[in-house]
This record gives structure tokens, sequence and C-alpha cells, in this order.
């Protein structure tokens, strides 16, 4: 066994720009080192292969959310009343109860017909004319439109939700103080912070009656959880519900568009559009990381990582290991990697996975059915330190 200081290390920063930007030769360098591999920036141990990502996640007991998920002191900071992807055991399995059940399968299909009419007439309002940005005018469409109206919270805050979550998830990035050079990243924690205090201010009288929202509140009075859990509970509905599916709509559009082998592949056989979707998220998944802090000795391979240790959970690797996928890098529809860790897996797997597939199924089916060719130009990429994605996509639908 391998023990602290004799286990590989790694030097790269992941969080800089560069890396950001095209995180996979590192995720690869990570992969062959070793199943688990010493950081210098952020302080931790990354583990990148598929298998060793899986047990981790499955493996809630020694590998605790309860210490925060993130990678600085600010965000992973102790809070009276934390949400669910920050909670363990049976507080964990209460909050998730209630705060997944809209987003259920069952729950959701009532909602496909109307979700696809809408992104529908959007894609008849581009079809056949000028370039535009898919990022704003077709991967925005249905969370912008929809699920904030969905989530229930009064309107001038919906607004604010796109702008929350892309600060909750960047300002888990390691730094650790509030005076941080980058005025960006200084502002993305000021913003963080403040949303933490506007979801235990949320005001019961103000969310749209019948909200999902709402329906945390609702298990209050039918006596599932208690008053703080349900704002404790409001974040994980407003803050990974809109910024996760945008990418990975941009993502997927963007992998259509240049392979189109793959689109006349999904042309010629729209049943693999639920396929294409898994790929899509497979691929270039969205959520790049989280981490978890071992309360035990853990063994990861040859590597015992000793108790206390922060771990770093690398999804967008795991989803690349040519030790579970032939020719990992390539976008392939037929592919149908329903085992993949693009929503994670375990307890904390991700509780909008149904409303994020049908999201972009009813999207891919929208098309076919409307648009012969697609065509992107040069995509810009984010640089969100939580988040792969195209954040500005310049597309043409014929
Ligand atoms: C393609 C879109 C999405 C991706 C790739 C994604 C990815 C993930 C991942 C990887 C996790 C696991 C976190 C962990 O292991 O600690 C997660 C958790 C979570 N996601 Fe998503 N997500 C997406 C969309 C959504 C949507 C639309 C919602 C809500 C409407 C949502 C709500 C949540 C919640 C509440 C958790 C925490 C679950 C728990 O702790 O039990 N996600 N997501």
């Amino acid at each position: 066994m391998l023990t602290t200081g004799t286990w590989p290390r790694y030097s790269v920063d992941l969080f800089q720009d560069d890396a950001l930007n095209d995180p996979f030769p590192h995720y690869h360098a990570i992969r062959e080192l070793g199943a688990a591999v010493q950081l210098d920036i952020p302080d931790v141990v990354a583990i990148g292969r598929f298998k060793d990502v899986q047990a981790a996640l499955r493996n809630p007991e020694i590998l605790i959310s309860g210490e925060g998920v993130g990678f600085n002191a600010i965000a992973n900071a102790p809070i009276p009343n934390p949400p669910t992807i920050r909670s363990d055991g049976a507080r964990h399995r209460r909050l998730r109860s209630v705060l997944s059940k809209p987003l259920m399968p069952a729950a959701l299909k009532e909602r496909r017909d109307m979700l696809k009419a809408m992104i529908a007439t959007r894609i008849d309002e581009l079809v056949g004319g000028e370039t535009f940005d898919a990022v704003t005018t077709v991967a925005q469409h249905l969370p912008l439109q929809a699920v904030s109206y969905l989530v229930g919270l009064p309107e001038e805050d919906r607004q604010q939700m796109l702008r929350w979550a892309s600060a909750s998830f960047n300002s888990a990035g390691p730094y650790t103080t509030i005076d941080t050079d980058d005025p960006e990243l200084a502002a993305d924690l000021e913003t963080t912070l403040s949303v933490k205090a506007y979801f235990q201010s949320v005001d019961r009288a103000h969310l749209r009656p019948g909200s999902w929202a709402a329906s945390l509140f609702d298990a209050v009075d039918a006596g599932k959880l208690e008053k703080p859990e349900a704002h404790a509970a409001i974040s994980g509905l407003v803050l990974p519900s809109l910024d996760t599916t945008i990418y990975a709509k941009g993502n997927l559009l963007y992998n259509l568009a240049s392979n189109p082998d793959q689109w006349a592949a999904l042309k010629a056989d729209p049943s693999l559009v639920p396929s294409a979707v898994l790929e899509g998220v497979r691929h270039s998944a969205v959520v790049r990381w989280f981490s978890r802090v071992a309360a035990s000795d853990y063994d990861v391979g040859d590597v015992q990582v000793p108790a206390g240790t922060r771990v770093m959970l690398l999804y967008g690797s795991a989803n690349r290991d040519e030790r579970r996928y032939a020719d990992p890098d390539r976008f392939d529809v037929t592919r149908n990697p329903v085992c993949q860790l693009g929503w994670g897996t375990g307890p904390h797997m991700c509780a909008g996975m149904h409303l994020a597939r049908l999201e972009m199924e009813v999207m891919l089916e929208a098309l076919l059915d409307r648009v012969e060719t697609i065509e992107a130009g040069e995509p810009r990429l984010g640089n969100n330190r939580s988040l792969y994605g195209i954040d500005h996509l310049p597309m043409r639908f014929t």
C-alpha cells in the first residue's frame, strides 16, 4: 500500500483557464499516474478512473459530503442548515426524498408535451434564418422560460437564478480569502454568501402555489420536513436547475454539429435520441468535479488515503476512462452509455437527471423533425470552475 507522500503527484493547477478550457489531457495524465494522485493546488487527492470514482461515490459512510463538496474553506465552512448536497445519512435522505418528488419521471411525464411544444416553436423561428447564438436562443430557452417558472420563486428573483448558479458553482474553486486578486471571483463569493442567506429567508407566501419550491413547505405541513430543512432544500431546486442543463445542451449541439456522421445517424434513426443525450453528457460532462472528506482511512487502488483527507472526484475524467469505454474521446450516438458518471452515482446522484434528460430529448426530437443540417462556428468555452461547457456557440439550422 502507498501511504502519504509516496503516491503520485500532479502539479498542474486544474483551475487555471487553460486547463479549464481543455481539461481532457490533464484528466488523461492523472488517470495514467495512478488510482489516486496528489494535487498541489488545491491540496487534495484526485481520483480520475471510472471504477474508483464510482466506488468513491458509492461509499458515503467513509467519503462524506457533510464537510463540504467544494475546494476552499469558505465554500466548505460549516453552516447550521446544510442543503442536500452537503448532508449525509438520515438528514440527506429526508431532504432528498421531498426535493426529488416533482423531478421523478412520473411527475415530469405531464410536462413533456408542453416542453416539446415550447422548444419546437423556438426552433421553427430559427430554421433557414441567419446565424444565431445556440446558447442564448436554444439551450437557455426551456430553463429560463419554463423550468424557472416550475421552481416557483417570485418573478424578480427568477431573473437572478442564472447569475446565482454560475457564481455558486464558480466560487467552489480553490481560494481561501474574500480578498482575492480576481474581482470576478470576489464578486462571485459575495453573491454566493448572499444567496445562502436568501434561501434561509425565502417567504413561503411569495412562492408560486403548486410550484416545486412550494412543495417543500407543503412537506413541512405534512410533517415530513422541519421548516429549516425546507429552506435548506430550496437551493437544490434553484442552483443546479439551469446552468447545468444549458451547458449540457450547448455541448450536445456542438458535438452533433461538429460530427456530421453522428447527426446523420440520428436523422436516420431517431430512436437513438435517448442514447445521444446520454452520450452528450458522458463525452462532455458538465459537472467537472466535487469533493468529499474521508471520515476514516480509505483505500483506492494501491493508495491508502488517510482519514481527514479531502478527495477530489473527477466525473469528467471518469467518463473518458479508456479502461471503461472504447475510444472514449469519440462522440458516438450509438454508444448508449447508461452506466456513466456525468450525473454521479450513489446517494447523491443528481436529483434533476430526469428533467435534464427530458429537456435534451425534446430538444433533439424537435430538431430532427424540422432541421436537415446543423452547422456550428467556433465555440467560446466558459471557464466556470465547477462546470464545463460552451458560453457562446454560433449556429445555423437549415
Ligand atoms: C445535465 C444536467 C445536470 C448534470 C450534468 C448534473 C450533475 C450532477 C452531479 C454530478 C451531481 C452529484 C453531486 C455529488 O456527487 O455530490 C448532481 C447532484 C444534484 N443535482 Fe444535478 N445535474 C444536472 C441537472 C440538474 C437539475 C436540472 C437539477 C434540479 C432541478 C439538479 C439537481 C441536483 C441536486 C439537488 C443534486 C444533489 C443531490 C443530492 O445531494 O442528493 N441537477 N448533479
